[in-house]
This record gives structure tokens, C-alpha cells and sequence, in this order.
């Protein structure tokens, strides 16, 4: 799956594919970017396409489709019930998951809507790996809680690890023991642990977890949205997984689970999303939620286009030609910006890169939100669009208070298909000159804070002109470059 190369020092990943439509970008004057960044609040939620240059806020539903999975779009079967569209859906996660079951949903978090609003009551746990940002809300929304169990080295930024997404397995005992089971409404384990940098979870691990379920009478949730790149890193890092073809080893997790559900805008490069299981039960209980909250059984919301889409980006995952594409373009980048120096969050995970903003900016406390601040910068100096993945993007505690995230990290996803080499090396570079000039940054404070989800709109202000001054020095380093 790596193509060497000849000359030792050239090993650098190749693109599998070739590009065959194409999307002018455009990247803006600085000045023009420092106007942009303000118009949308410091938040790059917030900024119009048109002013990105790098789109790499997330790699979600913008992930390069296949020839593929276009064609499979014009034969998409338009009805509102019984579409052979949804059979061949089911038939494609028959396939690749091994599961009977199948509910659909418009995309990942509406999955984690009826999943919480079915199975979570108020004043229950549910125990995770780590928590995603949505998943909690709904979670939350219930009146449940969420307990977090991943080993202390995945929060560790800099370490060797290999699985640092991996539930810490006598603690869940602890845990369980300590809360009784009744009070669990579910286990979710979460591949590609999102909020801690795209880490994978052993496939080892995932079974353990969902064996302690079964014996404690415990449900199993599996997230699967960042599932791709975890099946690239058990294949490539598992002992037990090299001689499994990445279909059995969907399988296996399709008859452990109680329930999987994903965003088919991550698995599967398509729109949507889906709940299934080999359980008639639980479907049943959460079936007439879907046509309340999302459609009919039969498209749930979805678009029957993205449907076919999904069909045969669910096959493609078994390629792995085409999923060593993901974690091999991280893997470069993350290796440049370690190679200049960088704090990032090592090993290369899934998802995308992840700088480590406390570790940079330690002139700024978590209270001024050092990766918003971050990623506001980024986008100044190069036109790259990443995410802020720290405080901003928690919930205030009950009582107001702030709760500080355990790690402050700016994202840099990297839609697969998306860039080539010498964008992800341009995106290298200018995180470098940041990085050098870092004690000009500042922090950000509210101007408009919302109640929930406050990261997806919520408007912010520089403490002081720092923004400024950063922008003259680009200029002075620059010259006339963009
Ligand atoms: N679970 C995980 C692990 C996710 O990463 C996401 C989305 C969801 C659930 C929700 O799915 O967006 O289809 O509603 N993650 C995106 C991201 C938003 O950019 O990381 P969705």
C-alpha cells in the first residue's frame, strides 16, 4: 500500500487515482483575509467558501466521490417509498457489514438523536472512549451523562502509541461495577476518536469492550463515521488484524455490536447516515422515530442519489487502495510539520492533523481560547481553513462555568482526494512561518456566545490588534506573495 520510491529521500505518498474535474480556488490578499476573518466573527465556521483557499476545516461530505459512485448517482431510483435505491443500500451493508438491520438517517447526528432520545433516560450514564460533540449534546439533551474511559496516553499530544483511542479496560470494569449496569443506557465506542486528534481503537480493544457489555447485560454502540482510516491502522499496526481482509474484520464488529451507526459523510464519501444491527429489538424500538424526525424507512432524509453513493463508497472501503489515502497524506504532513519543529498530536492519526495550540501558544490561557485563536491566525497567514478542537468547542458546565478541554488543538482534516502534494506542502509551510512568528498571537474573547453548540456560530473579537500586526509581518516577510 506504500509505493516506495527509488531515491530514499523522495518517500512521499502517492495518489492512487487521477484527478479528472476540477474547482478553482482562490486564495485572497492578506489584508483581504484579515477583513474576512473579521466579517465572520473569528470563527471559521463562519467564513464564505469563496475567501478559503484550503478548505480543511473538516472532511466531512466533501470528500472526492469516485467515477464510481458519480455513475451510481444517475441510476438512483426516485420514489418516496419502496425505492430499489434502499434495497441496494441494505444489500451493500449486508455486504461489507455482515448486518440484517438497517434504519436511515439524514446524516451522523441524527443517528445520535434517536439513539439517545430511544435509549437514554434521564439521570442515566452512557460510558465512550471519548465523547463527540454532538453525540453529547444529545446525550446531554436527555438528561443523561457522558463518562469518559480513554487510556490516559490518548490524551498524552506527543507519544508513540498506536492505538491511543482504546477504552482503559479496568477502569470500564471500576466503572460499571461502581454505577451498576441499569444506570448504563449504553457503550459507545468511537473509532477514529475524533476530539483527540483521529487516534484509532484496536480492533482487540473494541472486542474486549463489547464482550464486558455482553456479560454485564450492557448495549454496544459503535460510531463507525471515522471507521475508514481505523481499519487502514489495523490493518497496517494489528498483529491480529494482518491476516484478516478488511472485510472480515467489518464483519466481526457487524456480529459484536449491538448497534453501529455512521455519517455516510465520512464513511462511505457519500451523504447520509444509518443505524444498523443484527438486532430486531432495538430497531424496532427506534423504527417510528425515523419517520417522525427524518423520512420514510426508506430514505430517511437522504437524498436517494447519495444513497447510491453510499452503496458504492461502502464497497470501496474494502479497497485499501483507496483507504491508505487518508492516513498516507496526514501521515506527510504531520511528518513536515514535525520536521519544522511543530507541537502536533504524533502518531499521525485519521481524520486530519492536529496542532497542538497549548503547547504553542502558552502566552495564552485556555480561558482566551488559544486554538480558536490559532486557527483565526492560520487563516490569515495562508488562506487554510482549519477548526478550532478545544474549550470553544465544549459546553459551559451547568453551573456557567467554563469547562477547559483536556486538549487544545487546532484541526487541519484532510478531505480525501481533495489536495495534492504541493497544497499539503504550501499548507506545511505557512503553519511554519506561524509557528515562528507565534508570539505575535493573541487571544479571543465573546461577542456573541450561544447556548448550545456555541463553536458553530458563536462571534468572537481579538483581545487587542494583534491580527494587525501579524498581517504587517506576513507582509514584511512576503513582499508581494499571496
Ligand atoms: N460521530 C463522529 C465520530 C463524527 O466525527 C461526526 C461528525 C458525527 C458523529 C456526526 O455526523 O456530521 O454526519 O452529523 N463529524 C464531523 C467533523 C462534523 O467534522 O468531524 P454528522
Amino acid at each position: 500500500m506504500q509505493i516506495k520510491f527509488y531515491q530514499e529521500e523522495e518517500q512521499v505518498p502517492l495518489e492512487m487515482h487521477k484527478v479528472r474535474v476540477v474547482q478553482k480556488l482562490f486564495l485572497r490578499p492578506i489584508e483581504e483575509r484579515l477583513q474576512c476573518i473579521k466579517e465572520a466573527g473569528n470563527n471559521t465556521f463562519l467564513l464564505q467558501n469563496k475567501d478559503v483557499f484550503m478548505d480543511m476545516i473538516t472532511d466531512s461530505g466533501v470528500n472526492a466521490m469516485s467515477d464510481n459512485q458519480v455513475a451510481a448517482m444517475s441510476i438512483a431510483d426516485d420514489s418516496y417509498a419502496g425505492s430499489e435505491t434502499c434495497n441496494r443500500l441494505i444489500k451493500a451493508i449486508e455486504e461489507v457489514f455482515g448486518t440484517k438491520y438497517f434504519l436511515p438517517a439524514h446524516q451522523g447526528r441524527a443517528c445520535e438523536n434517536i439513539l439517545a432520545e430511544t435509549f437514554v433516560k434521564p439521570g442515566q450514564f452512557t460510558l465512550m472512549n471519548f465523547h463527540f460533540t454532538t453525540t453529547k449534546a444529545h446525550i446531554t439533551r436527555m438528561g443523561g451523562s457522558v463518562i469518559e474511559l480513554v487510556r490516559p496516553e490518548g490524551l498524552e499530544p506527543n507519544s508513540t502509541e498506536p492505538f491511543k483511542g482504546n477504552f482503559d479496560i479496568p477502569r470500564m470494569k471500576q466503572i460499571i461495577k461502581e454505577l451498576g449496569a441499569k444506570n448504563i443506557a449504553f457503550v459507545r465506542i468511537e473509532a477514529g476518536t475524533n476530539l483527540i486528534g483521529g487516534q484509532p481503537v484496536s480492533l482487540e480493544n473494541m472486542l474486549e469492550v463489547a464482550q464486558i457489555c455482553k456479560e454485564n447485560g450492557i448495549m454496544s454502540i459503535l460510531d463507525a463515521s471515522l471507521l475508514q482510516d481505523n481499519l487502514y491502522f489495523m490493518k497496517t499496526r494489528e498483529a491480529m488484524c494482518k491476516d484478516m481482509s478488511i472485510k472480515d474484520i467489518m464483519h466481526k464488529l457487524g456480529e459484536v455490536m449491538d448497534i453501529i451507526y455512521f455519517s455516510a459523510r465520512k464513511l462511505s464519501f457519500a451523504r447520509g447516515g444509518a443505524i444498523i444491527s443484527n438486532n430486531e429489538n432495538y430497531i424496532l424500538k427506534m423504527k417510528e422515530f425515523i419517520p417522525l424526525y427524518e423520512g420514510f424507512l426508506t430514505y430517511g432524509g437522504m437524498e436517494v442519489r447519495s444513497m447510491e453513493a453510499m452503496a458504492v463508497g461502502l464497497r470501496e472501503t474494502l479497497d485499501i487502495e483507496y483507504i491508505c489515502q487518508g492516513p498516507q497524506f496526514i501521515q506527510y504532513l504531520v511528518n513536515e510539520l514535525d520536521k519544522y519543529g511543530i507541537p502536533v498530536v504524533k502518531p499521525a492519526g485519521g481524520l486530519g492533523a492536529h496542532i497542538d495550540a497549548r503547547a504553542i501558544l502558552p502566552h495564552i490561557p485556555q480561558s482566551q481560547y488559544p486554538a480558536a485563536a490559532l486557527a483565526t491566525a492560520l487563516y490569515i497567514a495562508s488562506g487554510v481553513r482549519g477548526m478550532e478542537r478545544g474549550t470553544l468547542s465544549e459546553q459551559r458546565n451547568p453551573d456557567g462555568s467554563e469547562r477547559y478541554a483536556d486538549m487544545e488543538l487546532v484541526r487541519l482534516a484532510m478531505p480525501r482526494r481533495v489536495f495534492t502534494l504541493s497544497q499539503v506542502k504550501y499548507c506545511a509551510d505557512r503553519v511554519k512561518w506561524l509557528y515562528d512568528n507565534r508570539e505575535l498571537i493573541g487571544g479571543l474573547k465573546w461577542e456573541d456566545e450561544p447556548k448550545v453548540l456555541r463553536f458553530f456560530f458563536g462571534r468572537l473579537q481579538p483581545i487587542g490588534d494583534w491580527q494587525e500586526k501579524l498581517a504587517a509581518k506576513f507582509r514584511e516577510d512576503f513582499g508581494e506573495s499571496l
